[in-house]
């Protein structure tokens, strides 16, 4: 279902930054081309360095040819290029923002809905907010203003809060768009669909049927250069804090009443706040970390590449010693009707041995055990690399004897010809439409960060040398200590086997 979009204006902030160069602007041209841009839209790009608009279009061009390597459709081009301006922006020029605006008031050249894309540093957010409210450029008496906030917001609850009470000294909720890019991929988005379009799902959705369920992200890739970043962030607040909570919300929330984004972003909020609050006291039995020391990690190749340890890459940088963990698992319960009892086990690691984000749910015992160890029942929506849902159930052997084994069925969701589509496409095209369901309410925010403080707060606290795990391992079998039963294990490849390690 298209929506109308309105003209509007995108103001690109961060706009010579990585995420503009390889994600925002060949995204904006991908739409273009697919013509999901309104004829009048323009995009304002904004740095902090003089560039004339000759040779800003001159980087963009540069930017498509590095992304779309087999070429792109040159009457696309002609139309994307004229869309684009780009405007000087120098924190040190007291009078910026009223240049912006004296620039983005030429309503010939620019259409005056405008959206703006906060891709700066967090702690410029605010800043950035306070002085387009200065200026006059958030203000909704003629024409929608809405605000784009990257990730993160905050580091923990109280900053949170705190950039909050900044942004609403100027903005309404609705004009606040915290963006959590899982939610733009298309995978995600199939979790809410797959379970409520369905008839099948829903009945066994529940504590009566599911043994527990995994939520998983792990990566074959280290911190690379980003160690200062890391070093300060960790596993838990990188990872886990949106982007697997945000993810556990969509497996276990109730059915929306509507697609509405109220409708849906509430019962995401009741889900997110229904979650038990973590026991630090017992914070061994719940949650496992760790720090990946060398070892060997599959290329692209498929060799062996050495690589080096967290530590090490971090002594590179000048950094002696550090406790942040690139390896979390973290056990929650969810205190519904629904849920009770079923650990939902939540994981995330840098430098694994396979890179996979995955739903991993068993199911309990049959009614029916023809031996000891025969297979549970799983249900795996696959994230990435691939997408897909799998489903493995017992079969008879054809033949004499009484026998199964397990077949698993799958449906991939890709099929030859879908589009592919960068979540920031979506999210972008979200912003321009004015629909917040696939962002982030502050309500939202606050509770994952108010599940998440205390166990990094104990974290920090613990001085006990953090476990380590060569890259390119498995869990470490430690982290089994938070499973509840003796026969749960971590759940690895989509494969069948994938539960025998
Ligand atoms: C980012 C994290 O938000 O998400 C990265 O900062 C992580 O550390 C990335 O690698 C994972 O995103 P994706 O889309 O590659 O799964």
């Amino acid at each position: 279902m298209s929506k109308k979009i309105d003209p509007c204006t995108l103001v690109l902030f961060g706009a010579s930054g990585n995420l503009a160069r390889i994600k925002l602007i060949p995204g904006l041209f991908h739409l273009d081309e697919a013509g999901r841009l309104d004829d009048d839209m323009k995009i304002l790009s904004v740095g902090r360095g003089e560039v004339s608009e000759e040779a800003w279009r001159a980087d963009i061009k540069g930017m498509l040819d590095a992304k779309f390597k087999n070429g792109y459709d040159q009457k696309v081009f002609e139309r994307f290029i004229k869309r684009n301006h780009y405007h000087a922006n120098p924190p040190t020029d007291p009078n910026a923002f009223v240049k912006m605006k004296d620039r983005l008031s030429d309503e010939k050249s620019f259409p005056q809905n405008l959206a703006y894309f906060l891709s700066v540093r967090p702690t410029d957010f605010a800043t950035v907010v306070e002085q387009l409210s200065g200026v006059g450029l958030l203000d909704e008496s003629k024409y929608w203003r809405r605000v784009l906030i990257e990730k993160p917001f905050g580091t923990d609850l109280a900053s949170a809060q705190a950039l909050q009470a900044e942004l609403t000294k100027h903005l309404k909720e609705s004009q606040i768009y915290r963006i959590d890019h899982y939610l733009g991929k298309s995978a995600i988005q199939n979790i809410m669909l797959t379970r409520f379009t369905n008839a099948i799902f829903e009945p066994l959705w529940n504590n009566e049927h599911i043994d527990h369920i995994q939520i998983t992200n792990n990566e074959t890739l280290g911190v690379g250069e980003r160690t200062t970043f890391y070093d300060a962030t960790g596993a838990l607040r990188d990872m886990f804090q949106s982007h697997l909570l945000q993810t556990l919300a969509l497996v276990a929330m109730e059915k929306p009443k509507d697609l509405n984004p109220e409708s849906i972003r509430a019962e995401k909020i009741k889900l997110l706040q229904s979650i038990r609050p973590i026991d630090v006291n017992n914070l061994n039995k719940q949650a496992f970390r760790a720090q990946y020391s060398a070892g060997r990690v599959q290329a692209g190749d498929g060799h062996a590449e050495k690589v080096p340890g967290y530590l090490e890459e971090l002594k590179r940088d000048g950094v002696d010693s550090s406790s942040t963990e690139t390896y979390a698992a973290v056990k929650l319960f969810i205190d519904n009707p629904r849920w009770k009892g079923v650990p939902f086990y939540v994981r995330t690691a840098k430098r694994l041995h396979e890179g996979n984000t995955a739903i991993a749910i068993r199911f309990k015992k049959s009614p029916m055990q023809l031996n000891d160890d025969q297979h549970q029942n799983w249900l795996i929506i696959n994230i990435q690399p691939r997408e897909c849902v799998k489903f493995e159930v017992e079969s008879k052997i054809p033949g004499l004897d009484i026998a199964t084994r397990t077949l698993s069925i799958d449906a991939p969701q890709r099929q030859a010809g879908d589009e592919s589509i960068d979540s920031y496409e979506t999210l972008m095209l979200n912003l321009m439409e004015g629909d917040p369901s696939q962002y982030l309410h502050i309500n939202e925010v606050e509770a994952q960060w108010r599940l998440v403080d205390p166990i990094v707060k104990t974290w920090a606290n613990d001085k006990t040398p953090l476990h380590q795990y060569p890259a390119g391992d498995r869990d470490p079998k430690e982290s089994s200590v938070i499973f509840e039963a003796e026969d749960q294990f971590w759940r690895y490849s989509i494969e069948l086997g994938g539960d025998k390690h």
